[in-house]
């Protein structure tokens, strides 16, 4: 199909950290208006906004998803947008309405407009303190103790139920922590990974709300991206899993992650106050066993904590030196 011709890809959450970077990469691969890039309220980037289409709606409010997808004729759906960790713990009400009654919308509009596919993203947090920590297994034990949690362990369970039940073909995987340069994440437990960078490189000290040996399941935003449009682009009858396939990258505990900064940084200097977010991350693995991502789809993520570190670095450093920081 030319790209002229080609249906339109829908992101939802554009405007949140992994959003973002999404948008940007399939307008690359799809053609810029082919990708309608949305969002709830916050304003988007420029950059956003200037290479291609975007509208505001609300997720749980489906007819303001319907009116986009019938104006731009949307027949792949990327639903990133979601209420995280540590919001939903704040307001747990909206976290399940976002999360739970968001996605069944999404889900709807795809059955109804017999949509190509969808993609909708779980996470790390559907597992609890019962499950095994050290590379949790893709089958394992899943009561989760927050309010996101369970709304992603239900959001995988209705998910493969409309693959089941209506065809529906959705697909995803449970992220691990996720680290970028371009778009500050909001409201998660594992936001301390990327403001360490920040502060590293704006202040040379921060205060870190987990405690030194908390180590949990990272991943670096280029195989996130990677990983996400991998998935999405491989043939249906090579997948038996669906929507909840454990995705890791690396490990480190936020000692380790300082005193890998503090190889680029020396005067860097970070302490350590935990808070609420503690006992969340707590409650997370430390390290994924995600060969059943490596079997069905190829899955092989290509960055480290040391090359993560150096990109990482690099980037904002040159954006502060800008004076954009
Ligand atoms: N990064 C997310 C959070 O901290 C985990 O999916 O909430």
């Amino acid at each position: 199909m030319s790209k002229k011709n080609m249906k339109k890809i829908l992101v939802t959450g554009s405007v949140g950290q992994i959003g973002s970077e999404l948008t940007m990469a399939l307008r690359k691969k799809h053609g810029n208006d082919n990708v309608l890039a949305t969002g709830r309220k916050t304003k988007p980037s420029e950059t956003l906004l200037n290479s291609g289409p975007f509208e505001f709606i609300d997720i749980v409010k489906k007819e303001t998803v319907e009116k986009v997808v019938k104006d731009y004729d949307i027949d792949t759906i990327y639903n990133m947008a979601a209420i995280l960790s540590a919001t939903g713990e704040e307001k747990p009400l909206l976290c399940w309405d976002v999360n739970m009654n968001g996605l069944y919308n999404i889900l709807e509009l795809a059955r109804e407009y017999e949509m190509t596919r969808v993609f909708v993203p779980s996470s790390i947090a559907a597992f609890g303190p019962e499950t095994p920590r050290i590379d949790t297994p893709q089958e394992t034990v899943l009561k989760p103790k927050t309010m996101y949690g369970v709304t992603k362990v239900a959001g995988e369970l209705l998910a493969d139920y409309y693959f089941k039940r209506f065809n529906v073909d959705v697909r995803g995987v449970r992220y691990p922590g996720i680290i970028s340069s371009e778009t500050l994440p909001g409201g998660g437990t594992t936001d301390y990974a990327v403001a360490i960078y920040y502060e590293a490189i704006k202040n040379k000290r921060y205060t870190c709300f987990v405690k030194k040996d908390t180590t949990l399941p990272m991943m670096y935003m280029p195989d996130c991206i990677k990983g996400t449009i991998d998935l999405m682009e491989v043939d249906l009858s090579k997948l038996k899993h669906h929507s909840d396939f454990n995705l890791a990258s690396m490990s480190f505990s936020a000692g380790e992650l300082a005193s890998e900064i503090k190889k680029h940084i020396p005067e860097f200097i970070c302490d350590y106050k935990p808070d609420f977010r503690q006992v969340i991350a707590d409650s997370w693995p430390q390290s994924i066993d995600d060969s059943a991502a490596r079997k069905e789809w190829g899955w092989k993520p290509s960055y480290n904590l040391s090359s993560m570190t150096k990109d990482m670095l690099e980037k904002l450093g040159k954006r502060h030196e800008e004076g954009k920081l």
